[in-house]
């Protein structure tokens, strides 16, 4: 199989050594993932967020690839009762108030935790926070990107901090967070950053100019190929990141394609003509991926993170939208609600991925796909009781959805730590 034969010559398609292996790897688990999932979908279309033990326990014993060459994102949620408690609970400080649904009494917040995905092919267990401690010892480990990978961090440090209460708060390099697990010398932070690249205010200048004589008068510049200096520092601190950007490509309240559009610079000139969004993102992403090229740690392991789905129905959040389910949405909602086709409020998820996939496809980082996954929970978002004036159905419960996605993450981290051991 082609698949089999790229694994067997990783040097041809790589400059990066370390982290090319895995890239590889990742070529091969696509090509996989593809076969498995068009045989899935003529077997059984109707199985997918399936709610009886039953046949999760036939999918349990249906172990088809070792773990290393599984797509974890191919699979099903499956409510599980028996789970009483996550692991950690609302009394975690670092908890955001908006998203803490068990503290705000949101009717579902206790069930959120008992669906339990099943990727098609493995299983995603649970991580174990205190061998993640002693196998990581002397790590650093950076989420670099928006609030959603705030959230994901959160999930993190409160898994941690259940098993290792000795911490100390810090910011290293511009982090907006950052915590030293000190009996272990693992350090995890955050690094907010909306468009991975720097952006201000601009406004007409009144000597004339490129923009001035198109007319425009304010907006914000975004400097394609200039890291934000919230994070352009801090490769040269940590052996981990997992990064991500999305949801303010596609924030017209902010970045108003009349009143404040983004203005794109590269070289510090003006981009012309001016360029849309879109064509912006795919500029920053190209060289976002050549700068960590050049300055990433030799032995750095490198995600980026797909796009988080958001679930408002009924319109948009400033448009009255809600997301008032309590349970995962089935796949054939699932499909109405993002396909591209139908072009509906949330259709940014996957239109965000498409430009991820082009930058990242070829590249040496590895794609974290939580996209799949998360697009079935529309029943674990704050919705109203995130404390806003409208409905919060684009961050997530805690506990909740982001602690599968550290499940995730661990577990292919631990993969990628094995391949490049051997
Ligand atoms: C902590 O880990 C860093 C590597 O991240 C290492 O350079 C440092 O020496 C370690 N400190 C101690 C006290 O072991
Ligand atoms: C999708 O919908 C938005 C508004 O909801 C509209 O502005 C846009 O033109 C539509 N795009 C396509 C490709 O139909
Ligand atoms: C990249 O990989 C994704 C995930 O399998 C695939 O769906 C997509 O078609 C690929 N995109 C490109 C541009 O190669």
């Amino acid at each position: 199989m082609a698949a089999r034969d790229h694994h067997y010559h990783p040097k041809k398609v790589c400059n990066l050594p370390s982290s090319c292996r895995t890239s590889v790897l990742f070529f091969s688990l696509l090509s996989l993932a593809s076969l498995f999932l068009s045989r899935s979908l003529f077997k059984s279309p109707s199985t997918t967020a399936s709610r009886s033990p039953q046949q999760a326990k036939t999918v349990e014993t249906n172990r088809e690839v070792p773990d290393r060459l599984c797509d974890y994102s191919v699979g099903k949620w499956i409510y599980d009762p028996t789970v009483r408690s996550a692991r950690y609970d609302h009394t975690c400080k670092e908890i955001y108030k908006g998203w803490n649904c068990i503290g705000s009494s949101k009717s579902n917040s206790m069930d959120i935790v008992k669906w339990r995905w099943k990727p098609n092919q493995c299983d995603l267990p649970q991580f174990d926070p205190l061998r993640f401690l002693q196998r990581y010892r002397d790590t650093n480990i950076g989420f670099i990107g928006d609030s959603l990978n705030r959230n994901m961090f959160v999930s993190l440090f409160c898994t941690l901090k259940r098993v290792s209460g000795e911490v100390r708060k810090w910011r290293p390099f511009g982090a907006d967070r950052g915590f030293t697990f000190l009996q272990y010398n693992l350090t995890i932070a955050y690094h907010r950053t909306n468009l991975l690249a720097r952006y201000g205010r601009w406004s007409a200048s009144t000597n004339g100019g490129v923009l001035e004589s198109l007319g425009y008068k304010e907006g914000y510049r975004v400097d394609v190929d200039i890291p934000e200096g919230t994070w352009a520092e801090a490769l040269s601190f940590h052996d981990v990141l997992i990064f991500n950007t999305g949801h303010w490509w596609w924030a017209p309240s902010k970045f108003d394609p009349v009143k404040s559009p983004m203005l794109f610079f590269e070289k510090g000139l003006p981009v012309m003509p001016p360029v849309p969004p879109a064509v912006g993102l795919d500029m920053v992403l190209k060289h976002m991926i050549s700068f960590l090229e050049g300055r990433i740690r030799p032995s750095a392991i490198i995600f980026f993170r797909t796009q988080s789905p958001r679930h408002f129905e009924g319109g948009d959040w400033y448009q009255g939208g809600s997301c008032q389910r309590l349970h995962p949405l089935l796949p054939l909602e699932v499909e109405k609600l993002f396909s591209v086709e139908n072009n509906g409020t949330n259709v940014e998820a996957r239109l965000v991925n498409q430009h991820l996939y082009n930058a990242l496809n070829r590249s040496f980082l590895n794609v974290l796909d939580i996209t799949r996954m998360t697009e079935f929970r529309a029943d674990a978002h704050p919705s109203t009781s995130g404390g806003k004036k409208h409905d919060d159905c684009m961050h997530w419960c805690l506990p909740g959805i982001t602690d599968t996605w550290n499940d995730l993450f661990i577990a292919r981290l631990d993969n990628i730590k094995r391949d490049t051991q051997r």
